[in-house]
């Protein structure tokens, strides 16, 4: 694969190649260990026409830990707001000679367009409601350590599923490594079909979350609605909220959520920074995922064996 636009068209040997290479970064960043400047003399940009800041910074300390030159374009102070186009933004980085591209944007499928169009690999660091790939390489990675294997592993997805890139990309990626994907959300915000990709649904959350292993909530994004269902933030949490109540009958249930957090609305403050909560080493393995996808998509430019 040249670039990562993703996990759809991944092998599950190759997902889990990327988690084994990504946990060889785990220590080194923990204990601040020499540096690895293996891109060095490569050019990263960072190409985000949509908000962020996990992805974001991630990528950007991955890049530099690992060497390499990391040019940021933020769209809201770039020529897009001109109107120039996205095809023509894409020439432009390319005819920057950029090493590697990571873009995130609003519209589905524009990072496989600018990847079409570019002579360097393209990172996804998540496109609409298509795919967000780096995180549920993350999210997997978290869970592989947290829980000892993936295989098996009974995984509760809350939340707008509807809108979610974050859910598309783990539905994709914990059924391809065997675990029992269960996704839960009001009917409205259930994208039709979904029994296709291998996870049952539900609209009861509390039956969704019997035996559970891992929870993972997603964020209610008002911003993508558009005309469409929105609930009151008290209807919302009483229904598919993560409260003490319910995770009460659940102690060894690992909780997660990408972030950023509506507290009291899909997660409670008391259940998000509890002993149960994975959220701040997801955040942690953001940056070891970031770096092994960076490290193995330049691989082949670079003339190293290791990768598809
Ligand atoms: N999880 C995630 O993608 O967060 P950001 O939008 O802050 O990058």
């Amino acid at each position: 694969h040249r670039h990562l636009t993703g996990i759809d068209g991944l092998q599950p040997h190759e997902i889990a190649f990327l988690l084994d290479e990504a946990e060889s970064w785990v220590a080194a960043n923990r204990s601040h260990a020499a540096p690895d400047k293996r891109l060095a003399g490569l050019t990263q940009i960072n190409a985000f026409f949509e908000n962020s800041t996990r992805t974001l910074l991630s990528f950007e300390i991955a890049g530099k830990r690992l060497g390499a030159d990391v040019v940021n374009m933020h769209a809201a102070q770039s020529s897009v707001k001109k109107g120039e186009t996205l095809i023509d933004t894409a020439q432009t980085l390319n005819a920057m000679r950029a090493d590697v591209i990571v873009i995130r944007h609003m519209a589905s499928g524009a990072v496989r367009l600018i990847a079409d169009k570019v002579d360097c690999p393209v990172l996804n660091a998540g496109d609409g409601r298509h795919e967000h790939p780096t995180q549920a390489l993350l999210d997997a990675l978290t869970i592989r350590r947290r829980k000892g294997s993936i295989a098996g592993q009974r995984v509760v997805i809350c939340g707008d599923v509807l809108h979610s890139r974050v859910a598309r990309s783990n539905i994709l990626a914990l059924t391809a490594l065997a675990a029992e994907v269960r996704v839960c959300a009001p009917s409205t915000l259930m994208p039709a079909g979904i029994e296709r990709m291998g996870v049952t649904p539900f609209t009861d959350f509390d039956a969704a979350l019997v035996g559970a292993d891992v929870v993972m909530m997603l964020r209610v994004q008002n911003e993508r609605m558009a005309g469409g269902y929105i609930p009151s933030s008290r209807e919302y949490r009483l229904r598919y909220g993560l409260t003490p109540e319910r995770l009460a009958k659940l102690p060894d249930a690992l909780v997660m959520h990408p972030g950023p957090m509506n507290r009291g609305v899909e997660i409670d403050s008391v259940v998000a920074d509890g002993p149960q909560s994975a959220i701040t080493e997801q955040v942690e393995m953001g940056v070891a995922v970031r770096m092994a996808c960076l490290d193995v998509l330049t691989r082949r430019a670079r003339g190293v064996e290791g990768w598809a």
